[in-house]
């Protein structure tokens, strides 16, 4: 299983096999994916996980090949489907990063292909390797997932990473997770019930409680014509310093970014702000992600030093 559609294809020795394997510094230094080409597909904006994977492919000694835009729009001669696109762009590479704002795109594009897609990111369902990169870095805090009492806060209905990240949790022990959202904006069903069928806790509050927690996951609040987050559910939401001096020094911050103001920047050079580091080992765990897709890759490549 090469490709990663959904957190839930994680189990918790392939999570622990990728957080070993991006905690070996010496890796950057290879380039042992020389002639492997990754694709990046991407149908919305990204920054950090586009350029995170272009990056680590070219850290690994991989090619990229990037199409923003296809022949999908109307303004082009000859308009042309996602499925031909994928069809045509699926023997010229070995992994395929996509991004689509349709949910149902990455499973519809890895049951037409034989390489491996990885899910970057699907409308408001998924982000799964966001969430690996944020189990990397509450490893780096903590020294451990199992144990850890994590707030996930933000507009959880809307937010991928935070689904993501609540369904790798399941995987570990005696986790303890308070979904912080203002009053309609919890997060849906099904990823709660993903989570609680391992048996941690899940508490759901509509206030900025972070009492008793080791981790603020800022998810993001922000306002679009769609979600219905108001300027005052903003507001009551948003980590600034005088959230930070009520909490005890241990906490860290976490977030996926971007942010719009969830988190004020007066607290980026505070000892608890993790969010630019937690971004920064994105790109050792993006290297290990695409090597577990590569290895299992079915298109040969030119794996010559
Ligand atoms: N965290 C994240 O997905 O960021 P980008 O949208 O910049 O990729």
């Amino acid at each position: 299983m090469p490709g990663l559609l959904s957190s839930a294809e994680l189990d918790r020795a392939e999570i622990e096999s990728l957080m070993q394997a991006a905690s070996q510094p010496t890796r950057c230094s290879q380039a042992k994916w020389y002639g492997a080409v990754v694709a990046l597909l991407f149908f919305e904006q990204s920054l950090r996980t586009r350029v995170g994977f272009e990056s680590a492919s070219v850290r690994l000694g991989a090619a990229t090949t990037s199409v923003i835009a296809s022949k999908q729009s109307d303004q082009m001669a000859v308009p042309e489907t996602l499925d031909d696109t994928v069809r045509c762009l699926a023997p010229y590479c070995d992994v395929i990063c996509l991004r689509h704002p349709d949910e149902q795109v990455p499973a519809r594009v890895a049951r037409l292909v034989e390489t491996p897609v990885l899910n970057c990111g699907n409308g408001t369902d998924e982000h799964p390797t966001q969430a690996l990169v944020d189990l990397l870095a509450i490893h780096d805090i903590r020294g451990a997932i199992d144990g850890t009492r994590i707030a996930l806060v933000g507009d959880l209905r809307h937010m991928r990473s935070a689904h993501s990240l609540l369904v790798t949790l399941a995987r570990f022990d005696g986790v303890y997770v308070r979904c912080v959202a203002p009053a309609g904006l919890g997060i849906p069903e099904r990823y709660a019930t993903a989570y609680l069928r391992a048996g941690n806790a899940l508490e759901h509050v509509d206030v900025l409680d972070l009492d008793d927690t080791d981790i603020v996951y800022v998810a993001g609040l922000p306002s679009t014509v769609r979600n219905g987050v108001s300027i005052a559910d903003q507001e009551r939401f948003r980590i600034d310093r005088a959230v930070l001096e009520r909490l005890p020094s241990r906490v860290r911050i976490l977030s996926p970014l971007p942010r719009v103001d969830e988190i004020d920047s007066e607290i980026d050079a505070f000892p608890q702000a993790g969010y630019f580091r937690q971004s920064a080992l994105g790109l050792a765990m993006r290297m290990a992600i695409l090597e577990r897709a590569l290895r299992d890759a079915p298109s040969p490549h030119c794996n010559q030093p």
